[in-house]
């Protein structure tokens, strides 16, 4: 590893190592129901039937998904570079007694500590295409596949209004990056995403818009932040939410994409 490569995976790791304590609350609120709500509908879709099945959430921080996935039976690694974040987790395996259902291992996505082939079900939900390769490669034969990429339209719009230069520089580029705190990834559109993973083997079953897509809906804010909501307007704005995930016409404004597909 170069020494700048190094220092960067460092910064990344003590950024996370600095929310590790207060990420689980933006959950809490209405905005992030809402949007844990839809990965939930979307993601229990493609899950194992066979509960014997090996899942492996990388970079999965706080265990947002692997607990559930642990509580339904589901044998589950979680890795991560931040050993805070990692620690939340463990805290919360060890609080509803799920700790010896999972296994948790510190290590970077991009260089993963697993043989080739070892695993049924892989997720990785932050937005990291550079980890890509390194998915694929521990997945077994017909195994599936859920990855977070940063969607490029939907990174231009939102930066438009800071940095107009950057914006057009971003939708004009065909190896388009995102900075964000102390990360840098690659952005694509729904089309350049199907055709790197159908390359790399991936045969792509759907790829849908998540996240920020609450910011057209004109929510209020203080709706978005609080901690206590109508379960009716709860229903309405995820139903609404599930709908644009879905539909093709809308699906480039999102803040991710949320990729499914199966190793052939
Ligand atoms: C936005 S959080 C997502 C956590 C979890 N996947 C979820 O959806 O709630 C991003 C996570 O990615 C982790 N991460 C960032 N870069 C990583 C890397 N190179 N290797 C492993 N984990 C990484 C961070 O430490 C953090 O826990």
């Amino acid at each position: 590893m170069s020494k700048d490569k190094s220092k960067d995976t460092e910064s990344v790791k003590n950024g996370w190592d600095e929310h590790a304590e207060t990420y689980d609350r933006w959950y809490q609120a209405f905005e992030g129901a809402c949007e844990n709500y839809v990965d939930w509908e979307l993601l229990k879709k493609y899950l194992p039937k066979n509960k014997d099945a090996k899942i492996l959430d990388a970079a999965g921080g706080t265990g947002r998904i692997t607990l559930p996935l642990a509580k339904m039976g589901y044998s589950v690694t979680l890795c991560d570079i931040s050993p805070a974040m990692l620690n939340v987790a463990k805290e919360k395996m060890k609080r509803e007694g799920m700790l010896d259902k999972v296994e948790i291992s510190e290590c970077d996505v991009q260089k993963l500590d697993f043989p080739d082939e070892s695993f049924d079900f892989v997720l990785c939900w932050d937005g990291m295409f550079e980890a890509a390769k390194e998915l694929i490669r521990v997945i077994k034969k017909k195994g599936k596949v859920s990855i977070f990429l940063m969607n490029k339209c939907g990174a231009a719009i939102s930066q438009f209004r800071e940095n107009p230069d950057s914006a057009l520089t971003l939708l004009k580029s065909e190896s388009a990056y995102i900075h964000h705190d102390e990360e840098k990834h690659k952005a694509l559109s729904p089309e350049e995403a199907k055709e790197y993973f159908e390359k790399e083997g991936v045969k792509v079953f759907e790829i849908y818009a998540v996240c920020g897509m609450l910011d057209f809906l004109s929510i209020p804010e203080e709706v978005l932040k609080s901690i206590e909501w109508d379960e009716k307007f709860f229903k309405q704005t995820t139903e609404i939410l599930l709908r644009l995930s879905k539909e093709p016409s809308v699906k480039g404004l999102s803040r991710h994409l949320v990729l499914y597909g199966e190793k052939i």
